[in-house]
């Protein structure tokens, strides 16, 4: 007999209840997370907030969003808006996510975080005095394939677990002007790219015991490329991220007993192949294609804050924080420090 796969218990995107959302930095992945809510949700993107006004009534004529403002402040500040979804460069999103946990907003703050863990533990503490949600919107948490890989681990179909391989790397010519070469804007592979693997492990394996890592910085001072490996009892992640190359950005978790494979791009809605004693299955990914999958996370966090939770089972924000720590020791080792930190 062939394996099975688990169903999925992720609720249909549709079913979240509707609440009000205001976008935090109008920039690429901001028009992606937009498109998505609105192709795959009832969610309703009511206002926009941008550092320029123009900049804000642009991205909002592009996509429909009655409101634009020129300051996120007057984002965090409009009554009509229940959550605030960050998307701005990984330097700002403990300072703007602030803004909004003080304007007592949820917010949902774009991978990764905050730059380092000492942020992630500030604004983690914020919003707990304040009462509402925080979520790293690490979308892969959210997706289908990411709860039947958590329900093959827990029913033990892959036996003891002793090896996650992941990767994710994308060729980006050098260039200074662009966020992910700029040390001010906390750039790099890691927290752009390496977090996604760095999460998954974190998922199959919890917290490492121990953290190796080799890389090479670009010109401008950030990492460009990081080979890691982390250590949890018996098990290992290797896990590797790079600016300099398109990797196959695939992922697999193996065992005493059998393997789950995820194709490229694992982060995103992708095929999974179950290989155990008794053959190999394989799983179609979800029809929602590429990051139209972000429907996902702003659906789950819909459904969490009309169900009063301050933070999501499936990314516990003590997790969240303690997968910074791990990118801050991967960082220490290959010598990659921001300014002013
Ligand atoms: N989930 C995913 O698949 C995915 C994919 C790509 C990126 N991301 C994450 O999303 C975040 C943004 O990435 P992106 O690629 O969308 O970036 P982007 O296109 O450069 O947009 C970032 C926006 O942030 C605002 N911003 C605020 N402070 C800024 C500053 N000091 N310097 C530059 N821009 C600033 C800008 O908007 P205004 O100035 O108009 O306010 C800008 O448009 C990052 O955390 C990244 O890791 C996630």
């Amino acid at each position: 007999m062939t394996p099975v796969f688990p169903p999925a218990r992720t609720p249909n995107p549709l079913d979240a209840p509707p609440l009000r959302w205001g976008v935090l930095a109008p920039g690429r992945i901001a028009a992606a997370f937009v498109t998505a809510v609105s192709r795959y949700t009832r969610q309703r993107v009511v206002a926009v907030g941008s550092r320029s006004l123009d900049r804000a009534s642009a991205f909002a004529a592009e996509h429909g969003i009655d409101r634009a403002v020129g300051s996120y402040q007057e984002l965090v500040d409009d009554p009509a808006v229940d959550v605030v979804y960050v998307a701005s460069p990984h330097s700002e999103h403990a300072a703007q996510a602030g803004l909004a946990v003080a304007a007592g907003k949820h917010v949902l703050v774009e991978k990764a975080f905050t730059r380092n863990a000492a942020q992630a533990r500030h604004l983690v503490a914020a919003a707990r005095a304040a009462g509402v949600l925080a979520v790293e919107a690490m979308w892969t948490r959210f997706l289908t394939q990411t709860d039947v890989l958590a329900r093959l681990l827990a029913d033990g179909v892959l036996g003891e677990v002793t090896t996650v391989l992941a990767d994710h790397g994308q060729h980006f010519a050098p260039d200074p002007q662009s966020r992910l070469f700029a040390p001010e804007l906390a750039g790099g592979a890691l927290l752009d790219l390496g977090i996604y693997p760095i999460s998954f492990a974190s998922f199959v394996l919890g917290a490492p015991d121990s953290v190796v890592a080799t890389g090479s910085r670009t010109a401008t001072g950030v990492d460009a490329q990081v080979s890691m490996t982390l250590s949890t009892g018996t098990a290992q992640a290797c896990l590797n991220t790079t600016l300099l190359a398109a990797t196959p950005t695939t992922a697999s978790v193996s065992g005493t007993a059998g393997s789950v494979e995820i194709t490229g791009p694992f982060y995103a809605p992708a095929s999974m192949i179950l290989t155990t004693a008794d053959g190999r299955a394989v799983r179609e990914p979800d029809p929602v294609a590429g990051h139209l999958g972000l429907c996902f996370e702003a659906a789950h966090v819909a459904q969490l804050i009309a169900d009063g939770a301050t933070e999501s089972p499936l990314l516990p924000l003590d997790e969240t924080v303690r997968i910074l720590e791990t990118v801050d020791e991967i960082r220490r080792q290959v010598g990659v420090r921001y300014p002013g930190e």
